[in-house]
């Protein structure tokens, strides 16, 4: 299997690391192509574990080479942050590669997320505030600075200053309008803010932040490589390499929620671009999906439940943010949406995780069309915005299973009312579903073919 992607076929948390960390045991190498510290992959090792949210979930393998690849968008004090934990651990980190071309997170990009989202108030789009959006922004109008601009303090003060500049007048216009707005509410400024409150902000700072930029580099360079070629040359020796999705479909820039999206594109194509590499390189999309859905932050979610059901999901999946602490919103698993999913990655592969959190439910959903509020039936996922924001799902209904399955480690060891919602699911994707998670402990996996 030399070029295997690895995609979030909902809306993320569907448990990527986990699948991501069995497969890599057959993969030479594990490379993340996009987002960035926005993501965060939990992985259960030997009951210890383990979160990431930019190192490539491969990293527990002394023997395989991670790499970050120019898609990323990397924060270079949340990276150093986790290279020194995985250390204390006794982790090896020496196979890390950093793109050189990888867009850095600045601290004005994290500023501006966090002022933009305030701004835009009840229409805010519940960003992870980790200063994605701008980063990507800021790369695609060339005022990024990359990975590689960290070695050379000439390059990175001039890139600084003039990505700089702009970055402080539009914080001190938000400052203002947000002063003026309080004035006229008669409240007083909130501690929670004071960045975007009190110019000049230390960390805006020029110097400071050129000085504190070269120390990371510093620490950085060994890591720091050409990313794209270590893809080459282990793809054209037919090695086996993973290239690990952050996010998920229904957060892609463009073929997403829009505009409640990410702002990279999480599906399999952008593989190439995030990595370096050719679409011919890729042999296998492998999708994951929770057998029931979750959503954070704002936009459309059609099999969205607010009564014990969804309870039961968030309680008994612990739907709650690695990133963020939030908590999720939970339904039924979406076909319709699933099967978007599908075409749109060409997936070859589903991995269904945390069917556990099902055990107990009577009755088992599953949103198989939608009804648009004129009473059209719809059978494909709407490209319409306003459309897919009112319809409603209608479900197929199956029964389903008391028995705790956490110990099920073959497809006859689950219930047979599992596996009629595993078959379902498979034969209205199209896809084989070659993996099921039974518990978030990586031997928690029913493993089929
Ligand atoms: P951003 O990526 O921080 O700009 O956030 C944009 C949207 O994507 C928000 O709705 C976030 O909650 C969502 N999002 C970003 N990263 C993840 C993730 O790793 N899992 C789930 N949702 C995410």
């Amino acid at each position: 299997m030399p070029g295997v992607v690895i995609v979030g076929a909902q809306w993320g948390d569907e448990g990527k690391g986990k699948v991501t960390d069995l497969l890599a045991d057959r993969a030479d190498a594990i490379v993340r192509f996009q987002g960035g510290n926005n993501a965060g992959h939990t992985i259960v090792r030997e009951g210890e574990e383990f979160k990431f949210h930019l190192i490539p979930s491969g990293i527990l393998y002394p023997d395989k080479t991670c790499m970050i690849g120019n898609g990323v968008v990397l924060d270079p004090r949340i990276l150093l942050g986790e290279i020194d934990g995985l250390r204390r651990r006794g982790i090896d980190v020496g196979k890390l590669k950093i793109s050189a071309n990888a867009h850095l997170i600045m601290p004005y990009h994290v500023l501006l997320d966090t002022a933009g989202e305030i701004k835009l108030g009840k229409l805010s789009i519940g960003t992870t505030r980790r200063g994605i959006g701008p980063c990507y922004a800021d790369k695609a109008l060339r005022l990024g600075i990359r990975v590689q601009d960290l070695l050379d303090e000439k390059i990175l003060r001039t890139k600084i200053r003039a990505a700089l500049e702009p970055k402080q007048q539009a914080l001190r216009e938000l400052s203002v309008q947000r002063r003026k707005l309080r004035k006229e509410a008669g409240e007083g400024p909130p501690s929670s803010e004071p960045a975007i409150e009190d110019a000049p902000d230390p960390r805006l700072d020029l110097h400071t932040m050129t000085e504190e930029h070269l120390r990371y580099g510093h620490q950085l360079e060994p890591h720091i490589a050409d990313t794209a070629r270590l893809c080459w040359d282990a793809l054209d020796a037919g090695r086996t390499v993973i290239f690990e999705g952050a996010q998920a479909t229904l957060l892609d820039l463009d073929h997403g929620t829009y505009p409640f999206v990410t702002s990279s594109n999480p599906i399999a194509g952008a593989a190439t671009v995030g990595a370096g590499i050719a679409p011919a390189d890729i042999e296998e999309v492998w999708g994951v999906a929770k057998a029931y859905a979750t959503r954070v932050g704002a936009g459309p979610f059609p099999t969205e439940l607010s009564d014990d059901v969804g309870r039961h999901m968030v309680e008994r999946g612990h739907e709650y943010g690695t990133t963020t602490g939030r908590e999720r919103r939970c339904g039924w698993i979406d076909l319709v949406a699933l099967r978007y999913a599908v075409r749109l990655n060409r997936m070859t592969a589903l991995a269904i995780t945390k069917l556990d959190v099902l055990s107990g439910l009577e009755t088992l959903r599953l949103a198989v069309r939608y009804r648009s509020r004129e009473g059209a039936v719809l059978d494909r996922f709407p490209y319409h915005q306003s459309i897919l924001h009112s319809v409603e799902p209608e479900y197929e209904e199956m029964p389903g299973f008391e028995a705790d399955i956490g110990d099920c480690r073959t497809l006859e060891d689950l219930p047979g009312q599992a596996r009629a919602f595993l078959d379902y699911i498979a034969d209205f994707a199209g896809v084989p579903i070659r993996l099921v998670g039974v518990g978030p402990g990586r031997e928690q996996t029913v493993t089929l073919d």
